[in-house]
């Protein structure tokens, strides 16, 4: 029932100088395992220097261009919205800055049409599938959970297609330091957990976003639902993903009463639900906070870096990328009123609060 899109063909590199440097690589490689033969106590040693040379070689790759030449994030960041633009059913996109787009469409049809391994992070908060005419409270009164058709499930084993076929989409862009962060609920989040070790990737963290000011529960049959999942993961367990420690550390979270200052960031983040100031350009029934993306992004990005959000909404990691600055964003979302939403926080992210 899911759409099948042919896979990204215009990526052949002429491999040029990468295939020299590589048999060089190959060559010094070669001579170690020679050496070692002849000296294994020497083993551990070897093994160090070629892990070095791997990471320098890795690397020196990403930065070439398929000519060999340097490339600039600007220049990577322009090339995928090129490639876009440049396809015989051309992709234009909803909202464009220099250093931010928002694409109107299909998550699957964005991913399927991107180079491989062009993306450092990626942030997504898939739809929960929960919206099946259940009853929530909403400001003390009883609402429905329909979040929108977007949200309806098709059953469990149409759902687990659906992600696997989004997180894989996802890996192939992904560049292999990069890494993957995943919102959801017990509804989702166990899915996802499962299906992104089956693609491969190794789980960093599991955090749990406690809600403060969460909703209540009317039918006093269960506990509260007071926190949310944010799974954070590698895409290679051997490869060196970004992790900003010390930010983190020695950061300031005034909004987080569980966080101390100058210790450890642990992964039980305390964060209320969005306000009214974020709400200010329109709704959205899954709305994240600010605060949340932008310890995300913070944590897990470094500047130079294209950051891609496949079910953006308003555009809060958007946002996010906007206040950590010299990062590229590439958001991606279905429905065109959010397009929108999204549109007007990123041209608001970034400018001095209207006296
Ligand atoms: C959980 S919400 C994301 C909310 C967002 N994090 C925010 O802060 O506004 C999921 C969003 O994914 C969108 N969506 C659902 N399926 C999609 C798809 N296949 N491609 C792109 N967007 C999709 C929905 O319209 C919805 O806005």
């Amino acid at each position: 029932m899911f759409f099948h899109y042919s896979h990204y063909s215009a990526g052949k590199l002429s491999l040029g100088k990468k295939n020299t440097l590589s048999l060089k690589i190959a060559e010094i490689q070669k001579k170690f395992k020679a050496a070692a033969g002849s000296c294994p106590e020497n083993l551990p040693a070897l093994f160090y220097l070629l892990s070095i040379i791997h990471l320098v070689y890795s690397t020196t790759m990403e930065q070439l261009n398929t000519d060999g030449t340097h490339i600039e994030p600007h220049q990577a960041f322009s090339k995928i919205l090129s490639g876009l633009t440049g396809l015989e059913n051309p992709i234009q996109p909803y909202f464009s800055q220099p250093d931010s787009v928002i694409y109107n469409n299909n998550c699957l049809e964005i991913l399927s049409n991107l180079p491989a391994a062009s993306i450092d992070m990626i942030f997504a908060d898939p739809p929960y599938l929960l919206s099946n005419n259940g009853f929530t409270c909403k400001n003390g009164k009883m609402a429905t959970v329909n979040k929108g058709k977007w949200d309806r499930s098709a059953g469990l084993e149409n759902n687990l297609e659906f992600h696997n076929t989004w997180i894989s989409a996802c890996r192939r862009v992904l560049k292999p330091e990069g890494s993957l962060w995943i919102s959801g609920t017990y509804h989702s989040i166990y899915q996802c957990g499962y299906l992104i070790q089956k693609n491969g990737f190794h789980i960093l963290n599991d955090i749990a976003w406690f809600k403060p000011n969460a909703a209540p529960n009317l039918s006093c049959r269960f506990f509260t639902a007071s926190h949310e999942t944010l799974l954070w993961a590698r895409r290679n367990y051997s490869a060196k993903h970004t992790f900003n420690y010390s930010d983190m550390k020695n950061g300031t979270f005034p909004e987080d009463k569980l966080k101390k200052s100058r210790t450890q960031m642990r992964s039980v983040w305390s964060i209320p639900t969005p306000g009214p100031a974020e709400k200010q350009y329109g709704k959205h029934p899954t709305q994240k906070p600010l605060a949340l993306l932008n310890r995300i992004v913070k944590a897990s990005t470094k500047p130079g870096d294209i950051i891609l959000d496949p079910f953006s909404g308003t555009g809060t990691s958007g946002a996010a990328v906007k206040n950590a600055g010299s990062r590229f964003y590439i958001g991606i979302e279905l429905e065109r009123q959010y397009c929108e939403i999204g549109r007007k926080r990123l041209e608001a992210a970034g400018k001095p609060p209207s006296a």
